[in-house]
């Protein structure tokens, strides 16, 4: 089976860059299985055909294993291309880009921690929901949730036609009407934590990752990046093993139901009139004093002296080990 682009391997067994193996495949220097191949992107067999370059053959070598911390900053695409050239995760990253992929995606706005790797099974093993990892945020809110708003993202609510599974909520701080809540989700939804908070009537303004699984945004700044150290690749890889685990042992979450009046208990009832009464509650209460609310407490923060930021708000410390890149 055809699995392995040709750029690609000949670039790493012929210790060049990728544009040069194109320029090699183009000038038909290159053969697979004996007969010429001119598109630099073909898809071959590596196990069962011979790549020639200038008729000797390429041995294949094994590449190393490259895990990259980036802290994302605002305003870039997670993808390694952008046909609006925006600018792109990669690019931050200068020459390794061409060897590693961005695991999972943020948003265009989401700032934080985003993994590159070379290592399709640790990228698998990430994103997949069956390993259940755990992703942590701190969200920006442009109004104070309520005690029992926040509950209902614990519970788990329906996104888009589908029950989210219970999440892990912390509610941080508030301050002129602003409210900074921390998520941690094992799931991966497209705009997941923002439509989640949408949904209880809270608008999300700034969206933080500040760590997957056990390994926590540390060590880099805004667009800039560092090498995972052996023991967080290690931590992470343990940690996927036991998520898988625990997540195999809860079974699937529960579908949102089509009729809930013909199937639900009145236990299920009541609970069901919880969420529905805190989501419009909430929604009326954003409607009626959210605009104004949030005028006046940017009129109020504009006068006040400013206070110092917890540490939280900061955003990751620099240990010294790791130095300035
Ligand atoms: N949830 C979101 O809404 N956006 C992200 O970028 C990540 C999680």
């Amino acid at each position: 089976m055809a699995t392995e682009r040709l750029n690609r391997y000949i670039s790493l067994a012929a210790g060049v860059s990728r544009r040069v193996a194109d320029e090699m495949v183009r000038n038909g220097r290159v053969t697979v299985g004996g007969v010429p191949v001119l598109d630099p992107g073909a898809l071959w067999d590596p196990a069962n055909e011979e790549v020639r370059l200038d008729g000797r053959t390429l041995v294949p070598v094994r590449e190393e294993k490259v895990y990259i911390m980036l802290y994302k900053p605002d305003n870039v695409v997670t993808t390694m291309k952008d046909r609006e050239g925006r600018k792109t995760a990669p690019a931050l990253i200068g020459e390794m880009s061409s060897r590693v992929f961005p695991v999972g995606r943020l948003d265009f706005h989401t700032t934080g921690l985003l993994l590159l790797t070379n290592d399709g099974e640790f990228a698998y093993r990430l994103t997949h929901p069956r390993f259940g990892v755990e992703k942590t945020y701190i969200a920006k809110l442009m109004s104070v949730p309520r005690p029992q708003e926040l509950a209902v993202l614990r519970k788990g609510l329906p996104v888009d036609g589908k029950m989210t599974n219970p999440a892990q909520v912390q509610f941080l701080d508030k301050k002129s009407g602003k409210a900074w809540v921390m998520i941690r989700i094992a799931e991966g939804r497209h705009h997941q934590v923002r439509k989640m908070f949408d949904a209880i009537g809270h608008r999300v303004t700034k969206l933080r990752r500040t760590a997957i699984g056990p390994l926590e945004l540390s060590g880099v700044e805004p667009g800039e990046w560092r090498y995972l150290t052996p023991k967080e690749v290690r931590d992470l890889s343990d940690y996927m093993d036991r998520r898988s685990e625990e997540v195999a042992g809860q079974g699937p979450p529960p579908e949102v139901p089509r009729h809930p009046r013909r199937t639900e208990t009145p236990a299920d009832r009541a609970k069901r009139r919880t969420v529905k009464d805190a989501i419009a509650q909430a929604a009326r209460k954003k409607a009626v004093v959210g605009e104004r609310a949030a005028r006046e407490a940017r009129d109020t923060e504009r006068k006040k002296p400013r206070q110092p930021k917890p540490a939280w708000k900061k955003g990751p410390r620099i240990p010294e080990k790791y130095g300035k890149r």
